[in-house]
């Protein structure tokens, strides 16, 4: 969602330049714009792939304030984004990582994945424009996340699944292992993909598996998971 962003809704990127600030209001909106002239949900399973190939179906406004402040809070600085398309919510994930390198020492890496090359260019000149070198602290993993993710991963503090739901629990047991003991993953859209998602919370749920799951009630949910690895 789009919100006002005023004195009872304060943007916790207030301080970013308004050239990347401007740009992501430009961005939500056009995402917005799109979403409200078409149903993701009723696209036939067998022509999604193409059907969205050039949507940008981006991360709600409201999300990415949200996860932005939670990777200031737990100084989340090697991040992993499974599903960029045109790279919105990654521009996020970059500010607060190079943030947190700032504060914190150590290096920043936001390693962002999407299997569409006309998409993943879209979002290289959208980071172009963002008026931000934090952009620099992209690695952007040109396409299937199974492929993408299956090596080159450090230790991870946050990942971030905002992609198609048969995707999330492949890309969450890859990153699994290099999971740090409290490692944060934000999955999009819990209740309305509530099906989708089954396979992965069955496993997030299992008892036993090390997560701890929460619903923050966002429009249409945003789940939060933690991790420490059972010991
Ligand atoms: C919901 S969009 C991501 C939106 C983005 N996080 C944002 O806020 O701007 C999901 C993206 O995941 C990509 N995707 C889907 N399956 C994928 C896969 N197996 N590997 C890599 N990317 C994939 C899609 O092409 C789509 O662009």
């Amino acid at each position: 969602m789009s919100i006002p962003n005023d004195a009872a809704h304060p943007n916790p990127l207030a301080h970013a330049p308004s050239a990347t600030r401007a740009l992501l209001a430009r961005l939500h909106a056009a995402s917005l714009a799109q979403e409200s002239s078409f149903d993701l949900r009723a696209v036939p399973a067998d022509t999604f792939r193409t059907a969205v190939a050039d949507k940008f179906i981006a991360l709600d406004e409201d999300k990415c304030q949200f996860v932005y402040q939670l990777l200031r809070a737990t100084g989340a600085r090697a991040i992993v984004e499974a599903g960029t398309s045109f790279g919105v919510s990654t521009i996020y994930l970059a500010l607060a990582a190079a943030e947190n390198a700032a504060a914190l020492g150590g290096d920043a890496v936001v390693i962002g994945t999407e299997h569409e090359p006309e998409k993943a260019e879209r979002a290289r000149a959208y980071w172009r424009e963002a008026g931000t070198r934090a952009v620099d602290v992209i690695d952007l993993r040109v396409g299937d996340l199974r492929e993408t993710l299956a090596s080159g991963l450090g230790q991870i503090d946050f990942l971030l699944l905002d992609i198609w739901t048969p995707m999330a629990l492949p890309a969450l047991k890859l990153v699994q292992p290099h999971l740090r003991p409290g490692a944060v993953i934000v999955a999009d859209n819990p209740v309305a993909s509530a099906k989708g998602y089954a396979e992965l919370f069955d496993y997030v749920r299992a008892p036993g598996s090390g997560f701890t799951s929460i619903n923050v009630p966002y429009n249409n949910g945003l789940e939060m998971i933690v991790y420490y690895p059972p010991k």
